[in-house]
This record gives structure tokens, sequence and C-alpha cells, in this order.
């Protein structure tokens, strides 16, 4: 099953929550089982404080005469001042000798083996006194005499709630940070989503406006059918061979396909003539380019389409057409458009000849190497022909059947050319 990068991006995230939980609560639970140290103090109940870290007071709330002897009611307060916790901890508070314990509260109450004192252990919070809290609880007991108590003894195991304090806000600083991050990582995804769902579909309305065009330069021009789409596909993969980016293969597979823009200016009795051009025709073809120039002028937002319109002739030793640019002066879309132009004219019949083989081709382009091309396009465009990317053969093949339309090339035909196609 695959699983959209969303649903990962879900996956990894709810793990970390979970985890951090889970370590929050395991924090927790380590911490009040760890033992720091025991504790074992007598506080004084008559003002004078014995312990830095816990103080109580007692209060009688009644004392009446019974049959036995007198019976009073203390409540009792301890408060826990200190910055560690009191864990399962006890209070033993001595009685007389004689004493009954008639009731209690807030605590269980049993006497010690020789009855020397009452045990109380508190039932509130897990047996837990937590730094900064105080805790009730209260007896009833029963003497012969009036007793008041003077001290009372605390005990248990000290835990230290600073190594729990400081995880716990870790933990809560990773998880904020964790949630944000997973927010913006959603919401920058469900942007880039939408941003791609765009660019796909403008890719796809300029290709077919492009492709609408081109039909009409290849109604005008039917031995050279399929032209642009196959020099588009071609320059794109020089491009792509040449470790250029995407967007600029994609402007280069834009210049491939309007290259030829300016030939809907040429009559058709010059474009379609069998035998020998005159100087003049000649001059009417070659005006393709200037013609192409001026018609893609406002096409400006794609860059390099005017330029490969106006100088995919010009030759690299500086006598092409219009205006003899020579070497790296220019355009890099026009040098590549150019060698790619060349392969196809040689790879396809025309109304004058025969297409070449490939070694002929390969040959052909050797040679032009420097002069009429860019030496350092020439070497793709060779690899492309030598690792069986373009194939004189199959490309003859599908030429000689009217109705085949491997070469009518579509945005599909080229998968990973179009940025706007890629995942
Ligand atoms: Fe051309």
């Amino acid at each position: 099953m695959k699983l959209s990068k969303t649903t990962k991006l879900v996956i990894v995230f709810l793990s970390l929550f979970v985890i951090l939980v889970v370590a929050y609560y395991t924090l927790e639970i380590v911490a009040r089982n760890y033992v720091s140290s025991s504790y074992d103090e007598t506080v004084s109940l008559t003002g004078a404080r014995l312990s830095d870290e816990f103080y109580s007071s007692v209060s009688r709330a009644a004392t009446w005469k019974s049959v036995s002897g007198y019976s009073s009611q203390f409540d009792f307060e301890i408060y826990n001042t200190g910055k560690s916790n009191l864990s399962n901890w006890v209070v033993k508070i001595e009685l007389p000798s004689d004493a009954t314990l008639e009731n209690y509260w807030g605590a269980e109450a049993v006497f010690d083996a020789e009855r020397e004192c009452v045990v109380l252990r508190p039932t509130y919070y897990n047996n837990v006194i937590y730094s900064g809290e105080n805790i009730a609880f209260g007896i009833i007991v029963n003497s012969k005499e009036v007793f008041t108590p003077t001290e009372i003894g605390i005990k248990g195991y000290k835990i230290s709630s600073e190594l729990t304090d400081i995880g716990k806000k870790v933990i809560m600083i990773l998880l904020m940070v964790c949630f944000i991050v997973f927010v913006g990582l959603l919401v920058t995804r469900v942007n880039v989503r939408n941003y791609k769902e765009r660019q796909r579909n403008d890719v796809k309305i300029i290709l077919q406006s492009m492709n609408t065009f081109i039909n009409f330069i290849d109604a005008k021009d039917p031995y050279t059918r399929g032209h642009s789409r196959r020099v588009a596909m071609y320059a794109a993969e020089i491009a792509k061979r040449m470790g250029l980016s995407e967007d600029e293969i994609q402007n280069i597979y834009y210049a491939g396909l309007l290259h030829d823009a300016g030939k809907i200016s040429v009559p058709d009795a010059v474009l379609n003539k069998p035998g020998k051009l005159t100087d003049e025709e000649r001059k009417l073809i070659q005006n393709h380019t200037v013609a192409g120039g001026k018609m893609l002028l406002q096409l400006s937002s794609l860059r390099g389409v005017r330029e490969t319109a106006l100088y995919h002739h010009e030759r690299y030793d500086g006598t092409g057409y219009p205006d003899g640019l020579k070497g790296d002066i220019i355009p890099l879309y026009a040098r590549i458009v150019g060698v790619a132009d060349s392969y196809d004219a040689m790879s396809s019949n025309r109304v004058y000849r025969r297409h070449l083989n490939k070694d002929e081709i390969i040959e052909e382009i050797q040679k032009g190497s420097g002069t009429q091309f860019d030496p350092s396009i020439v070497k793709y465009m060779v690899d492309m022909i030598n690792d069986g990317y373009v194939n004189v053969v199959k490309m003859e093949t599908a030429e000689a059947d009217e109705n085949h339309e491997r070469f009518h090339l579509t945005e599909d035909d080229i998968p990973g050319v179009y940025m706007g196609f890629q995942q």
C-alpha cells in the first residue's frame, strides 16, 4: 500500500506525540517512585519549629466529659515548605497509655505495637505531600486525663520534584514545537499542492494553446508534420542532460515548440516548392526567423521563446542568419534548438530527399561541431543518438504510417520534463 506524503507526515507526528506523552507519564511515574532520601523528623506543636521543611499546626476543636474520662477532638494540618515531595509518609502522635481512639478522619489510624503512639497514614493524594502543599486530618482521643499533644513525628521518603519538573517542561516544549512544526508542514503541503495543481493547469493551457498553433504550421508544411513537437522533445532532453533546471527545461520545450512559428508568414507555394529555390524564395523562407521573433514579441513571460524563434538558424561560427551572431552570443536556447532542429531535418524525409541513416547523421552533426553547432551541445545530441533515445528507424516506420500517432507528441510523451507534472 502506497501512502501519500501527507499521510506519512501525519503518522510520523502522531507517533512523535504518542512517544512524548508516554515519556511524560513515564517520567511522572519514575519520579514518584524515585527516592532521593528518607525523612524522619519530629515537628513541634508548641510553636518552636523543629524542621526546616515541614511544620504542623494543631487545634483542639472540643473536649467533653464522658463516662470513661475526657474525649478530645484535635484537628491537624501539615505544611510542606521544602522543595521535595514527601512520599509514603506516616505521622506518629504520642498518646497517654490509657488512651483509646474514638474516631479519625483524613487518615487511617492504628496504634503501634507497644501502644506508645498512634500511627496515622493519611489517605490524601496517593500518600504524597507535594512541595508547597498542606494536608489536614483529625482524631478523637479518650483518656482519663485531659491531654494535649506537643509534637508529631513525620516519617517517609523524599522524592525530588526538580528532576520531574525539568523533564516535564522539556517534554511540554518538545510537544509544542512538534505541534507548531506539524501544523506548519501541513499548511505548507496544502499550499504546495494547490500551487502545483494551478501550475499543472497553467502548463496544460499553455501546451494546448501551443499545440493548436502548431497544427496551423503543420497544415502549411505537411512534410514537416510533427517537426516542432519532436524538436521540442529533443531540445528538452538535451537541456536535461546538460543539467539545466526544471524551469529551463520547461522553457526550452516551449521554445522548441514555437521555434518555427514564423513559417506561418511564408507563402505555401514557397514552403512546399519541390525544386530549387530562387534567391528571393530563399530570403522569404529565411525570413521566418524574423517573422517568428516579431510574432512572439508579446510572449515575454515565456523566457527565451522569442529569441529562439529569431536565432535558431544562427551558426556557431557567425555565418548564420538573420544577424550573423557568433559563439556564445547566440542565446543558449537557440543553440540547443538549432542542434535539435538539424537532427530532425536530417532524420526526416523531405520533399527533395530521403532521411539520412544513423551514422550519416552522427557524421554530419560532428562535422558541424564548432562551425554550425556549439560543440558542448553536439556531445549530448550524439549521445542521444547512440544510446537510442532518438531512433531514426522507428521514426521512419512511424512516418510511413499516415494514421500513426507515435510522433504526435503530447505533454504525456516526456514524463518528467514538465516540472508542473512532477510530484
Ligand atoms: Fe526554422
